[in-house]
């Protein structure tokens, strides 16, 4: 590797960087992935393991197979707080060996020329004149420079490379603690078989779980293999989501002398994504582009996606031999157009539900304020009708909580709002300073109107 040059270098090799080095494979690029872990550990980060099978159709990469299924998927239920109300959400899905199925992408790229590193940590991005031009990088022999036409931060929450960049480049934008979720999980083998395992369980308690919820994921393939984990929003001071676990969650009878197999934890970025995916010579993707689901935490196939959109823009970028900011900015109208416009409005509703008692949030499920089928609605497009809610309201006319209400409508017109702004992403970086001025307005005005916070 020592004093060579490449058109693409990938810092991280979980599903994101593994995903981008498959999109960019077999077309003559010289491309370097690179991993601090080795190659049997990539993959391995503590996850729920669910994906929607919508995802994977929608990017045409392949499902897993074999030892990298572990379980399908056929719906979710949401227990409400006091677990009496239940929305049952259908919609296919799989629970995924991590490491098999990241390890499965990275296998097609090496067949498909790019050259992969493990144990490899990248320390530090090169940048002369406005443009990334390389990285320096060190594994267990020495610490070296290498050059690049294009660099690309996969490293997740970490973001290593990203936070490197100058203050004035949009990649740079740091995270909120506030917007994050702190997630801990362990797998376990359960005494007996759970009914039903093809269906995900997600319980809404803000006792249990403040700002986020717990989870209870079977892996069907498995008997009696389950992944249970529970989420806190971070950066309020709440309870460390293990301890949360070990006193409400891992108490139940079903949990009686089960056996655990593995446990970790790790932060979650749960908001409206990065406000660009790329700059001169430079682009983020997945956890560290902040592509997760805001409401449930889903990331692996918004991760996907913004590696495919980025890999689309590298590779036109490649052709002409331009790595500027203006031609690979084609990778943010791809990702804002098919995800990050639903995003951001969720990001609006997660700022809404993270605020709720719980019972408010008991009130709405038993009322059915938002009806399952609209909720599916809410999640695969982030939309919420101004009618929905309306109806709801001349039903409940004379009934309690009309504030609740009024809000819920204010909300819905704040996500429709934000999410007609991303939609209307700029066309070049030129605009990129007024669209981004107005974001930053529609959020803080939400914040102040409706949730009377900052
Ligand atoms: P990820 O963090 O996976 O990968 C980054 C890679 O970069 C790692 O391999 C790391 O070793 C490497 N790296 C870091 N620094 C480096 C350096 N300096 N040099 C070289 N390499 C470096 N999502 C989902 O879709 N379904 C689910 O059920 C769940 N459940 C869930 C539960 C819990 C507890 C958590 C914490 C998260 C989830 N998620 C999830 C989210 C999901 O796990 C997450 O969005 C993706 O794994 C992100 O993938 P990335 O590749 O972006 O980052």
């Amino acid at each position: 590797m020592s004093g060579e040059s490449y058109d693409v270098i990938i810092a991280g090799a979980g599903i994101a960087g593994s995903s981008i080095a498959y999109f960019l494979r077999n077309r003559g690029f010289k491309v370097l992935l690179l991993d601090i872990k080795s190659f049997n550990r990539v993959g391995d980060k503590p996850c729920g393991d669910a994906i929607g099978k919508h995802h994977i159709d929608e990017l045409r990469v392949p499902p897993p197979t074999g030892k990298e299924l572990s379980g399908l998927v056929r719906g979710i239920d949401i227990f409400s707080p006091y677990e009496d109300i239940r929305y049952r959400i259908l919609g296919d899905g799989f629970e995924i060996n991590r490491i098999s199925y990241t390890q499965k992408f990275i296998i097609e790229a090496i067949k498909g020329g790019v050259e992969f590193k493990e144990k490899v940590r990248v320390l530090k991005l090169i940048i002369s004149n406005g443009f990334v031009s390389g990285a320096v990088i060190s594994d267990k022999e020495s610490t070296k420079k290498v050059r690049s036409k294009i660099v690309v931060d996969a490293t997740g929450v970490a973001r290593v490379l990203a936070r490197q960049c100058p203050r004035d480049w949009p990649v740079s934008e740091e995270l909120d603690p506030k917007d994050t979720n702190i997630a801990y999980r362990e797998i376990r083998k359960l005494k007996e078989p759970i009914d039903e395992p093809e269906i995900l369980r997600i319980y809404i308690s803000n006792k249990i779980a403040p700002g986020g919820y717990w989870w209870l994921f079977p892996y069907s393939l498995e008997e009696g293999l389950v992944n249970i984990g529970l989420g806190v929003q971070g950066g309020v001071g709440n309870q460390h989501p293990k301890a949360q676990l070990y006193r409400y969650v891992l108490t139940r009878s079903i949990f009686k002398e089960s056996k655990l197999i593995e446990a970790g934890g790790a932060s979650v970025p749960t908001r409206r994504p990065l406000p660009s995916l790329v700059w001169n010579g430079f682009a983020v993707i997945g956890d560290a582009a902040y592509t997760v689901n805001p409401i449930h935490g889903g990331g692996k196939g918004s991760a996907m996606l913004s590696a495919y959109c980025v890999a689309e823009a590298i590779i036109s970028a490649l052709n002409e031999g331009d790595y500027s900011a203006r031609k690979l900015w084609s990778a943010n109208l791809c990702y804002m157009q098919r995800y990050g416009a639903k995003q951001a409005a969720l990001d609006i509703f997660r700022i809404f539900l993270q605020q709720l008692s719980d019972d408010d949030l008991e009130y709405g499920m038993r009322r059915k304020i938002i009806k399952e089928e609209d909720l599916n609605i809410v999640s695969l497009q982030g939309d919420l009708e101004l009618s929905v809610v309306e109806k709801a309201m001349r039903l409940l006319a004379g009934l309690s909580r009309p504030s609740l209400l009024l809000k819920l409508r204010a909300v819905a017109k704040y996500m429709n709002i934000i999410k007609k702004h991303y939609l209307n992403y700029p066309k070049s970086p030129m605009h990129w300073a007024v669209w981004k001025a107005r974001s930053d307005e529609i959020i803080t005005e939400f914040k102040v109107k409706v949730i009377k916070s900052r």
